[in-house]
């Protein structure tokens, strides 16, 4: 493995602890920017077509320019990983707003920069043991695009600590939304698999569930509330790293039998499955 990882910013490969912004960057001064982030296995670049999509719709959203058309940043994101050399790792890419010089007009050029670190996928202790959640209301800015606001998450994660918690789950009104980090979804008393459709980000994970085939199940988007989560038989998250993770309490309610469930398992195997198909295509 490689020790000194290689980062791609502002044009350039330079190694990763030499990688710096100038203070008058936007997103420094204002927090305006947008990201994306996936995964790389046995140095493959996993669904890469879904995660640029999102990262042009992001952009596109917040009014920002990437700097490089597709297929440049395709290559330059391959040139990456061919350098960096880490079979399990995360790629970062981040745009953010540009020097600005009044420190709030956006300037023409946004900047661009690429990270690639290693990353550890959940461990079967993680995964037996389940997560426990509490909710809290609140709804991002622009739930659609992936920016670089994680303010409130990162307030309350004293909070999840205090209370031996481990994540947040944001709701409006009780209508339930998403994680900081990874979209949430439940599993009905009559086996339906649901996830919030509303103020959500668009995950990865989430689209690759919600695309799965030939499930003695039904699986889709539509409205759940923190009364649906309290009745459903599992729940679960879902996000590049955390794959499917199962959830078994809410607040102070033990959802279904407080153990990872059947259809979050067999949800994780078929996503797992999905990965290897596509390895076995990056192969081909
Ligand atoms: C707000 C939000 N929702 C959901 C997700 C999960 O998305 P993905 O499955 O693409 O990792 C993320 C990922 O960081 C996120 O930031």
């Amino acid at each position: 493995m490689n020790p000194a990882p290689y980062a791609y910013l502002r044009g350039d490969f330079v190694p990763l602890d030499q990688a710096f912004l100038h203070v008058s960057d936007l997103a420094i001064q204002r927090g305006y920017g947008i990201f994306d982030f996936l995964k790389v296995q046995d140095g493959h670049p996993l669904f890469l077509d879904y995660y640029l999509d999102r990262f042009y719709q992001s952009a596109e959203l917040m009014e920002l320019a990437v700097p490089l058309p597709r297929p440049e940043l395709e290559a330059v994101l391959r040139q990456l990983i061919g350098r960096n050399n880490l079979p399990l790792s995360g790629i970062k890419l981040l745009l953010t707003g540009g020097y600005s010089s009044s420190g709030y007009e956006p300037p023409a050029q946004a900047n661009l920069i690429i990270t690639q670190q290693p990353i550890a996928l959940p461990t079967p202790e993680q995964l037996a043991r389940g997560l426990r959640i509490i909710s809290h209301e609140y709804v991002r800015e622009f739930p659609a695009a992936k920016t670089i606001n994680y303010s409130m998450g990162i307030r309350l994660l004293k909070r999840l600590q205090a209370l031996g918690a481990d994540e947040v789950l944001y709701h409006q009104q009780g209508s339930v939304t998403e994680f900081p980090r990874a979209n949430f979804f439940i599993v009905r008393p009559d086996d339906t698999v649901v996830t919030p459709a509303a103020n959500v980000l668009g995950g990865i994970t989430r689209r690759n569930i919600l695309g799965l085939s030939g499930r003695p199940y039904r699986i889709e988007e539509g409205p759940v509330t923190l009364h649906d989560v309290r009745q459903a038989k599992e729940a679960f998250l879902t996000s590049t790293t955390k794959l499917v993770m199962p959830v078994v309490q809410l607040d102070d309610h033990v959802i279904g039998s407080g153990q990872p469930g059947r259809v979050t398992l067999d949800l994780l195997h078929a996503l797992t499955q999905l990965e290897q198909q596509q390895l076995t295509q990056s192969y081909a």
